[in-house]
């Protein structure tokens, strides 16, 4: 997906989710039965309920099967802990999704140990993140599996490279790094507390920013032809020469107009790295169904 120095997240993940569909075809055709993605959303936050009708519909456009469970607001934790277990059970679910964040009276950390890890498509279970940390098969939080492919289809071999990756969540930053590990990086890990972030970012031939804080990585900590993966999504009032008074724009962890002036490459707010977390979900999914369906999906073949 090149195109000058900016990494084309959207068509890179139209592309995935072609290939997804191809394979989703033969595994119906093998299997009987086409391959499943239960989604599980909790109260009517606007934002989680755009996400879940935007997987609905990505996934049957896959050729896969969608499942949907929109459950009141006021859904007490056994309940859903009981709709868990009845997608644990059910041979037609490949993967399970509970949208976060869940409403305050419920655990989450209990809710997601509940799901079965060979369903785990949003790979948050401490069984996913533990085999991704030695290296066994298992499911990749979605977001930082989509940055490795950018990185990857972008670089070819990651072998040998410096890699900082700023923030250091469960979802993003830390399954990144272990990723990165894996491809044999050099990997450093910033946050909140790390002093002079500037000299840290200056060494890295690859940069994954995933703070949260608008703008806040600048051209000049950039080593020149740096690979620039920024996560951030940050709505800020738009306060450029000819804007409307009160509009917002979406902007990135990275101050995008600066850093592509040095970097090698970068993606986009947006259009870089969003588009790739449900493409990457609907990926997980179908091999979540060659795994529970025993059917052979050979490591490299999507
Ligand atoms: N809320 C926002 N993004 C996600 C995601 O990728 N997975 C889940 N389960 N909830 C989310």
């Amino acid at each position: 997906m090149s195109n000058g120095k900016i990494i084309d997240g959207k068509a890179f993940a139209e592309d995935l989710r072609g290939r997804v569909a191809v394979l989703a075809a033969q595994f119906e055709a093998h299997a009987g039965r086409k391959a499943g993605l239960a989604v599980v959303l909790v109260g009517e936050d606007p934002a989680s309920q755009v996400y879940v009708r935007s997987k609905g519909k990505q996934t049957v456009a896959c050729g896969m099967a969608s499942f949907e469970h929109k459950l009141p607001e006021d859904t007490g934790e056994g309940a859903l802990l009981d709709l868990v277990e009845k997608l644990n059970a059910d041979p037609a679910v490949d993967g399970i999704l509970v949208q976060l964040p869940l409403p305050p009276h419920i655990d989450e950390q209990k809710v997601i140990a509940a799901i079965n890890p060979d369903k785990d498509v949003d790979g948050f279970h401490v069984i996913s993140a533990g085999r991704l940390a030695v290296g066994q098969p298992g499911f990749v939080p979605c977001t930082p599996l989509g940055c490795l492919m950018l990185l990857k289809d972008r670089l070819g071999s990651l072998s040998g490279l410096d890699a900082v990756v700023i923030g250091r969540s469960n979802i993003v930053g830390k399954p990144m790094a272990q990723l990165l590990l894996a491809e044999s990086c050099t990997v450093t890990v910033a946050h909140s507390r790390t002093r002079d972030l500037p000299a840290v970012v200056r060494r890295a031939d690859i940069v994954v920013a995933a703070v949260g804080r608008a703008e806040m990585v600048k051209a000049d900590w950039l080593k020149p032809g740096a690979t620039v993966i920024d996560v951030g999504i940050n709505r800020v009032p738009d306060t450029r020469p000819g804007a409307e008074p009160g509009k917002t724009r979406l902007v990135g962890d990275v101050d995008y107009a600066g850093a592509i002036q040095v970097a090698g490459a970068i993606t986009p707010v947006p259009g870089g790295v969003g588009p790739m977390t449900i493409a990457v979900l609907l990926r997980n999914t179908l091999v979540a169904a060659h795994r529970n369906a025993g059917i052979a999906l050979a490591d490299d073949a999507i």
